[in-house]
């Protein structure tokens, strides 16, 4: 299992809730600065969201984007959501390319191909998340939670920033969060702005990634919209 200081963002946290700007809402022309401003300012990781046009109707970044990433912040835990049908494919890419954590959807998988594909991602050095959609029941995550680092509770449908947070999901992490080990994080993705993060901190998310309510700001209000989110 990697032991790294971005390994530690996730297992060893020393604050939360965690916050992680995704980087869909950058400026993609100014995605290092912008970053950097973020990470100099509070933010505790970056989070990667990789569409392959099959799973979600979008396509976004690939291990190339990672990459980067880890160029300009070599400590930085970089947290990649795969919203792909076959992310076995991506395994290895990713982790070649710097990812701290590689998160996959329950969707595509039974519960002992989760398992597997879990240990692969650790046998390969990095951290594995396990990602549920809101229509999804939670059942099969609490299967297969065990095998997980991070546990990604969608509040949106996903493919797309800037959409509107789906409170029935907070139920799932009431259920999800007790039986959870403290190197476990339960994280929580779509619409989590100022005004949705208070519930979410209360249902037991300790790990919130947040796009469009932080980028879609100017620069001089995201360290605010940082603090606020973390409470
Ligand atoms: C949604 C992605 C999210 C998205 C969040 O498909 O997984 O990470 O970027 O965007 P906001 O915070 O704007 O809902
Ligand atoms: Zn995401």
């Amino acid at each position: 299992m990697p032991a790294t200081p971005a390994h530690d963002v996730f297992r060893k946290p020393a604050r939360t809730p965690l916050i992680g700007p995704s980087i869909l809402s950058a400026d993609f022309g100014r995605m290092e600065s912008d970053c950097r401003f973020l990470l100099d300012r509070g933010a505790d990781y970056l989070h990667l969201d990789v569409m392959d046009g099959r799973f979600v109707p979008n396509l976004t970044m690939g291990p190339d984007m990672c990459r980067w990433m880890r160029h300009y912040f070599p400590r930085t835990a970089l947290d990649v959501h795969l919203m792909v049908e076959e992310p076995e494919k991506f395994v290895d890419p990713f982790i070649q390319a710097g990812a701290t954590n590689l998160t996959f959807h329950v969707e595509v998988h039974q519960a002992d191909a989760a398992r597997k594909l879990a240990a692969r991602i650790h046998d390969a050095g990095a951290l594995a998340g396990l990602a549920v959609n809101p229509p999804t029941s939670i059942d099969a995550v609490l299967q297969v939670a065990d095998a997980f680092d991070v546990l990604l509770i969608m509040s949106v449908n996903p493919g797309f920033s800037g959409q509107a947070f789906i409170p029935d999901v907070l139920e799932k992490a009431r259920r999800l969060k007790p039986l959870l080990r403290s190197d476990q994080r339960l994280e929580v993705d779509g619409g989590v702005s100022p005004a949705t993060a208070p519930a979410c901190r209360q249902a037991g998310m300790d790990t919130l990634v947040s796009a469009s309510a932080i980028f879609g700001k100017p620069e001089s209000e995201r360290e605010t919209v940082m603090r606020a989110l973390r409470g």
